[in-house]
Formats: structure tokens, sequence, C-alpha cells
């Protein structure tokens, strides 16, 4: 059997390092790394090995030095207040302190994502029974994903590291946002995606650079390819495999959002799609850094994973009572959501159950009806992801594991006009009349 992560550590080295990286006190500023700019990385101070606790400097690493385990970045925070947050730029970078970015992020061209909407949904919730529920809304980003979010971080990680060329694999989203962010950085991108992805994705990858490469194979193929010329080309920042650690931190403003947004209140229960699983993993930790650093009062939450069940690897995992993810081979309309073989799939387990939440996988069915559902009552038009996530959501409500009377936040991640597919077939016009008007009295719509 293949497993993603080999051994898993029963104690973890690598917690006590995250609490002293947390500390609130006013600091000396933070050592800069050879080659680097100071503050290159903002409050980053090194990365640390989430396997095995290893710390080591900041640079262009992803997998630790002793064990091959994931890197993530470690911080010595100074003090932030709200008041200095609020008082930033509507978009991701008025948390500019919590991120690995330098202090003058904002003037160096980027997408600007963020501050994005957080909906009250209350049509959704009465139909659902769920009396506290609010949508963020993350297709009001540039290139209609959540993913522009992770994609500035690791813009601003290549720029700073000195790499020439701005890359990923996709499952399509991030396709769109890298080549985007490339194209107004002035940057060369090479974006590779599976040859089988909705047209729509890769039309909106395709307008911002020649450099579009469609590998026969399905996302995880690309992921392995991609690796393989991270190891062989100098220079190449592939976003979400060399500059990994940088990337996936963007995630962490969804969470300080949904705070801010709620009037600096975590909510109670979280839905959230899961593809690699890394936005799962970084609203957590948004949401503990915020209580952590004062921001918020601490409170419980529950974070729930929300799966297709043509590619459920987290949630079978989850279902079984399994420490370790086995890869599958997808096969959903979600196909943004299509990763076979999770980089962070453990550590969506470690959250799901340390918090009391839930993985969930839904049939494609199911992600349609939920994509007409929150169209039909909030005016939200999301892709399958969002329509996973929705249909999770009601899933979970109506099997009770859900707190009908706690603050609910249920996440679109991504715009419905780039999956019009998968509901094309299910909507469409109620008649198609001469235009008289007793043609329209006789449609019966009068
Ligand atoms: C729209 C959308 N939502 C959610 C995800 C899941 O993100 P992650 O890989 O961080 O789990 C993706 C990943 O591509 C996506 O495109
Ligand atoms: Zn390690």
């Amino acid at each position: 059997m293949t497993v993603l992560i080999p051994s898993r550590a029963e104690s973890r080295p690598g917690e006590d390092e995250k609490e002293a990286s947390l500390s609130t006190s006013v600091l000396a500023p933070t050592p800069t790394p050879a080659g680097l700019r100071p503050g290159a990385f903002g409050h980053a101070t090194h990365l640390a090995c989430r396997e095995c606790g290893a710390t080591q400097e900041l640079g262009p690493f992803y997998a630790c030095g002793e064990c091959f385990g994931p890197l993530e970045i470690g911080y010595e925070f100074p003090a932030v207040t709200r008041e200095q947050i609020e008082a930033g730029p509507a978009n991701i970078w008025r948390y500019q302190p919590l991120l690995p970015v330098p202090t003058d992020i904002t003037t160096s061209p980027n997408m600007e994502p963020g501050f994005t909407r957080l909906l009250r949904a209350d049509n959704l919730g009465r139909e659902l029974g769920l009396r506290n529920l609010w949508v963020k809304d993350d297709s009001g980003n540039p290139t209609h994903s959540f993913k522009d979010r992770v994609v500035a971080v690791a813009l601003s990680a290549a720029r700073e590291l000195g790499m020439k060329v701005f890359a990923c694999p996709s499952t399509g989203n991030l396709a769109n946002a890298v080549a985007a962010a490339g194209a107004r950085a002035g940057m060369k991108t090479v974006v590779f995606i599976p040859h089988d992805l909705e047209v729509p994705k890769v039309i909106a990858s395709a307008v911002y650079t020649d450099s579009l490469v469609a590998v026969r194979g399905n996302y995880d193929d690309v992921n392995r390819l991609a690796s393989e010329i991270a190891g062989e080309e100098e220079g190449w920042a592939f976003v979400n495999v060399n500059v990994r650690p940088y990337y996936a931190e963007g995630s962490k403003t969804l969470a300080y959002e949904i705070a801010e947004q709620l009037g600096w209140r975590l909510p109670q229960q979280v839905v959230v799609p899961v593809a690699s699983g890394a936005q799962l993993t970084k609203i957590d930790k948004g949401f503990t850094e915020l209580a952590r650093l004062g921001l918020v009062e601490e409170s419980p939450y529950k974070v729930f994973g929300a799966q297709a069940e043509g590619c459920s690897p987290v949630a079978q995992a989850f279902k079984d009572g399994h420490d370790v993810v086995r890869p599958v081979k997808p096969d959903t309309i979600a196909k943004s959501l299509a990763i076979g073989n999770p980089a962070d799939g453990p550590y969506v387990l470690d959250v799901v159950r340390r918090t009391g939440g839930a993985v969930e996988s839904v049939t494609d069915d199911e992600v349609r009806d939920g994509i007409r559902l929150l169209a039909r009552t909030e005016g939200v038009f999301a892709e399958t992801a969002g329509g996973v996530t929705v249909a999770t959501l009601k899933k979970l409500a109506e099997s009770g594991r859900l707190d009908p009377d706690a603050e609910t936040v249920v996440l679109n991640t991504g715009d419905g006009l780039k999956t019009l597919d998968a509901v094309a077939d299910l909507v469409g016009p109620a008649a198609t009349i001469d235009p008289t008007y007793a043609a329209f009295t006789g449609t019966g719509l009068a």
C-alpha cells in the first residue's frame, strides 16, 4: 500500500517550536538569511518541519533536511492591533505583519486579492435548518478563486528569492492565478495543467501567457512532472512545490478576514473544500494565530472538510479512522478538487479531529444540486468546488453533525462561470417565445 507520509511521529517536537514562534512581544529585527534583503519575509524567521520539528533558515526549501517532511513558516510576530489592521488596504496586505512578505509589499505590482464578501446567508440557512449561517464568497478575487491569495504570497517569495520563472502544476484555478499574477509582475510564467480541464479554465490561463502546457495525465501526474522540473531547472518558482511553505500561508488570510468581518470573532463551525488540504490547515492556523495574538477572544471552533466522492481520499481516511491517506485516481466533475494524492491530507485529519469536525464527501449529482441551491437561495454562482462545499454543508446539517444555532461559515472558493458545463443541462430558459404579450402570458409566468 502506498501512503502519503510513511511514518507519523506520535509526539510533535514542532508544536513547542510553533508555540514559541507565536510570541507577541516586540522583538529585535528579524535576522536576515544570507543573500536576502533585510525584512524580505517580514516577521518570518525560519522554516520548521511539520513532522520532526527541525528548523532551517528561510530560503527556497520545502522539504526537511532531516526527514524530508514538509516545511512551514515560523514567525516572531510583533504586537499587532485591530486598529493597525483596519487602517490597512482593503486586500490581504492589511495582514502583512502576519504573512511572510516585506513591509513594502504594496509597492510591487501584484493582483491585490482578498477582502472578499462575507454574506449573511439566511435563505440558505432556512433551507438547511441552520440559524446562523454565512457564506465567504471568494469568487470575487481578481481571477475568481481563492488561489489569488496564495499566489500573491508566493509571488513575493519568488521575487525575494531572485527566482526568474513563475510556475505551477494546477487543477485549473491556480493556473489562472499564476498566469495573471506573473503577467502583472512582468515575470515569465509557465503553467502546467491536466489536458482535460474545463475549457473556461484553459482559456482563462492562456489569455495571460503563451506558456500554458497541457499534460496528458491527471493532476497527480502533472504535479510529479513539476517536481522533476523544479529539481532540474535553476530559478524556477513552482508556487505549490518549491515555494509551497510561503504560498500556503496566503490561505491564512481567509481565516483573518472571516474573523475580522464577523466583528473580530472566530466562527464556531467552518466548512472548507479539500484538494491538497493546504487551505483547510491554514485556515486553522490563521484562527489559532489570531487568538494567540489577542486579536480575537479564544473560543472553540470546529473545522469540517468537503470532498467529492469521486476524489475523496481524505474523507475515506477520516471515516476509516486512519492517520494516513491512501491515494486514489480521481473521477469527478469537481476537477478543481481532483487531487488523488493530497500533500496535506494527514494534517487535515489532524485539524478536523482536534477541533471535533469531520471530512465528508458528496456525489456529483449532489454537487450540481449544491451549485443550484446556493445560486437560488443567495444569488451566488459557485464553481464545482463551491458545489461540493455547499452539498457537504447540507449533508452535515441533515445528519445532525452541525449545531444549527452555532455561527457557521461555508466557503465558496471559486466562480461558477468557470464550470458552466456542470449545470448546463440542468438549467435554461423556462420558455422560448415570440415577442408578443400573448405568447408571454401563454407561458404561465405572469
Ligand atoms: C476553487 C478551489 N477551491 C478549493 C481548492 C482546494 O485547495 P487546497 O489544495 O488548498 O485544498 C482548490 C484547489 O485547487 C480550488 O481550485
Ligand atoms: Zn523533519
